[in-house]
Order: C-alpha cells, then sequence, then structure tokens
C-alpha cells in the first residue's frame, strides 16, 4: 500500500498543527498496518438501508457526542449510550411504524472543526483550542493543547474498543428477533488518519474508509477542490456532507454530482444544519438547484449545529423551541416537495446534564447551568432527547 501522504494543508480546512512530523510519520505506518475497524460488508449493508431511508422506507436516527472521549471508550458508557440509542429509535419505530437505522457519532467522533483555533482565557493568556481527544486535551494547560500524533493510536484504540462492545452487544441481543446493528459514524476530519485506515474492498472493486461505516464532511470542510471532498469521493462508505445556511445552493448541487456520480441510493445523505431561522429560506433553494437528483438523497436534519446561542452567564447553549422549529421547517420544507424526511441527527449525553435549555427566556439568566459538563458543543440530556424526537416522530 502505498504510504499515506503528508499534509494536505494547503487544501485541507481544520487540520492540526502536530507538535512533529516525524512522530506524524511513525504514527501513520503502524496505522497503516493495523486491521480495518470496520469490514466492507457491513457499510454496504448500511448502504442498503440508507437507500430505503431515501425512499421514505426507512428513517434514521444518529445521536451521540459532539466530541467523544477516549474515557467513553468503556464497557459501561458504550453500553449505556448505546442503550439510549436503541431506545430512542424503538419509540420512532413505535410512533411510525418504519425501521429505524440506527446510527451512533461513536467509535471515532474524535476530532473537532473549530470557529476559532485559539482560546483566551480570563488572566490574558490565549490557548491553542482543543480539537478532539484524537488531537489533544481540553484541560485549559499549554502543555494539554499541543496537538501529538501520538494521540491517532489512542483514537484508532479507543475506536477498537467501543465498536467491539457495541458488536458484542447487538450479537448477545441476536435472539427470536432479528438483532437491530448499531453503526458508527464520524466527522472525517483528520485526514491523514482516514487515509491511513483506508484499505482495498474484498472483491478488489475499490476501496473504503475503515475507520467507521458512516463518514461525513463538516460544514468547514467541504469546499469542492478541497481534500476532504477528495477524500469522500476516493471511498465506497455511504457519507454524509453538512450543509449550512450559508451553503451555495450550485455548490450542493455540484458537490452531490461529485460525490454520488452514479447515482447509488444510499451513499449520500445531506445533513441540514441550517438554524430554525433559516431553514425555511434556504433549503428551497438547494432543492431547487438539485432538481430531481434531491430524490436520491437521504434528507437528515441536524437541528443542533444552527441553532447554537450564548447565554447571558456566557455559556454556549441550544433552546429547545429552536430545535423543534428547525425540525418543523425541514420536514415541512421537504414534505412541500414530495420529498421523504430521511433522518435526525442530534448530539446527546447519556447522563442528565443541563447543556441545552427549554426556552428562549432561560437565556437570560445569569446563573451557569449545572451540570455542564461538555467538552465541545451542548448536548440534550436524555429526557431532551425524548422529548426532541417524540416531536420528530409526531411529524412522520
Ligand atoms: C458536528 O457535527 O459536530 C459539527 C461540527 O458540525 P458542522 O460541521 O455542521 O458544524
Ligand atoms: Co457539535
Amino acid at each position: 500500500m502505498t504510504p499515506t501522504r503528508l499534509l494536505l494543508a494547503a487544501r485541507a480546512q481544520q487540520q492540526p498543527e502536530w507538535a512533529s512530523l516525524d512522530d506524524l510519520r511513525r504514527v501513520l505506518r503502524v496505522l497503516e498496518q493495523k486491521p480495518q475497524l470496520v469490514d466492507a460488508s457491513v457499510c454496504a449493508d448500511l448502504t442498503a438501508e440508507l437507500a430505503r431511508a431515501a425512499q421514505g422506507e426507512a428513517f434514521v436516527l444518529q445521536i451521540g457526542e459532539c466530541a467523544e472521549r477516549f474515557a467513553d471508550a468503556v464497557p459501561a458508557t458504550v453500553l449505556a449510550k448505546a442503550d439510549q440509542l436503541h431506545r430512542l429509535a424503538d419509540t420512532l419505530a413505535g410512533a411510525t411504524g418504519l425501521p429505524i437505522v440506527r446510527m451512533g457519532r461513536i467509535a471515532g467522533q474524535y476530532a473537532k472543526p473549530r470557529s476559532s483555533a485559539t482560546e483566551s482565557l480570563p488572566d490574558g493568556s490565549v490557548l491553542p483550542v482543543y480539537r478532539g481527544d484524537a488531537v489533544n486535551s481540553p484541560e485549559r494547560t499549554m502543555r494539554s493543547r499541543i496537538a501529538d500524533p501520538n494521540r491517532l493510536l489512542g483514537a484508532y484504540r479507543h475506536a477498537e474498543t467501543t465498536l467491539s462492545t457495541l458488536f458484542e452487544r447487538d450479537l448477545g441481543l441476536a435472539g427470536e428477533t432479528a438483532p437491530e446493528r448499531t453503526y458508527a459514524g464520524h466527522e472525517a476530519l483528520l485526514l491523514e488518519f482516514e487515509q491511513a485506515l483506508v484499505r482495498p474492498l474484498p472483491d478488489g472493486a475499490g476501496v473504503y474508509g475503515s475507520s467507521g461505516h458512516f463518514l461525513w464532511i463538516g460544514d468547514r470542510t467541504r469546499q469542492l477542490d478541497h481534500e476532504h471532498v477528495q477524500f469522500a469521493a476516493s471511498v465506497t462508505n455511504p457519507v454524509g456532507v453538512k450543509i449550512g445556511p450559508k451553503a451555495d445552493p450550485d455548490e450542493v448541487a455540484a458537490l452531490v454530482r461529485l460525490l454520488n456520480p452514479r447515482r447509488r441510493p444510499g451513499r449520500l445523505s445531506l445533513i441540514v444544519r441550517m438554524g430554525a431561522a433559516d431553514i425555511g429560506r434556504r433549503l428551497p433553494g438547494v432543492l431547487d438547484a438539485l432538481g430531481e437528483e434531491a430524490a436520491g438523497v437521504v434528507w437528515i436534519c441536524d437541528p443542533m449545529h444552527g441553532n447554537t446561542r450564548v447565554s447571558a452567564a456566557g455559556q454556549k447553549t441550544r433552546v429547545l423551541t429552536e430545535i423543534e422549529a428547525e425540525i418543523e421547517g425541514f420536514v415541512s420544507v421537504l414534505r412541500g416537495r414530495g420529498l421523504p424526511v430521511g433522518g435526525l441527527m442530534l448530539e446527546t449525553a447519556h447522563t442528565p446534564v443541563t447543556e441545552c435549555v427549554a426556552t428562549h427566556e432561560e437565556l437570560a439568566s445569569p446563573f451557569p447551568l449545572p451540570a455542564y459538563e461538555t467538552a465541545c458543543d451542548p448536548r440534550l440530556g436524555p429526557e431532551q432527547a425524548e422529548a426532541v424526537v417524540a416531536f420528530m416522530a409526531d411529524l412522520l
């Protein structure tokens, strides 16, 4: 196998400034020799399930951390997260009668795109920003924020532990009824890591990214002529692209042609995260530009990332009523075009955190939210996640 190319940086956004390129090269050589984390056949099964979601014959539920922590990769935590996913999926299945494609933001959600490269502390000092456990560590010290290539080996190892726990869970539940599989997806942000885990398909007809079943490209890294899109185009996995409020409709149409030239059903999901205020104005333009190709896409709603606010107490948060308003707008625009609603992606915690608020009025409170534990974006607590999923179920 050809050695993974080193920094691509000029043509890739949001790549860390690694502390040592020698270490990076050495780590990539190790990763290139590792077994695949996921099997190509399971990625192909997921593509087939996503094809049904594109037709309105299934629905995708993807939930999990904004920034998954290495410390989450222990069986008790992984199982609690999987149980939350399947509980919510069962609710959706019961309410809609649809099969639910069950996917975590899990087993690889270790790298984050950030809006600023640095973070200022109250004492005036400036630190490189936290970029996910695959890169550095969230503690507010200079040492913690060094981008250490050795952490990529941790990403591999913790993903492996997480995937084997999920696999054994699903296997253990295989009784009278067919087991519901737990698929794993993450943002394919760190290109050298993702490239080092590309493997040939068993039949030799192409390659796949073996780091996870579903790989998505973020709103900040989906430039048509950049390496993230090239990477997604080069692998056969089902892939997603985040579409924010500023997305140019013609550019989205070009992305769809580039990433799914042969119109393989289930190959491409567009994960729309325009915000409650913009969805009704912006999504129609994207659908116009796509024309009949819109029908081949899995349309997934991410009602979290376009609705981030800062409270009077200075915390990043999200308001449930705005999250629900975006879902309502998303469903209404797609329905108006006769397109199926394909899925829902949420940032969730499996423990009762208080990071998102119920109403707009709560933003004005001077008191910080008490159980605010996220390493990155504000997540829904378990009850909030249930409410949002029930809201979506009612609309389906
Ligand atoms: C995310 O899903 O955590 C994320 C960073 O999303 P986006 O690319 O939509 O901002
Ligand atoms: Co996030």
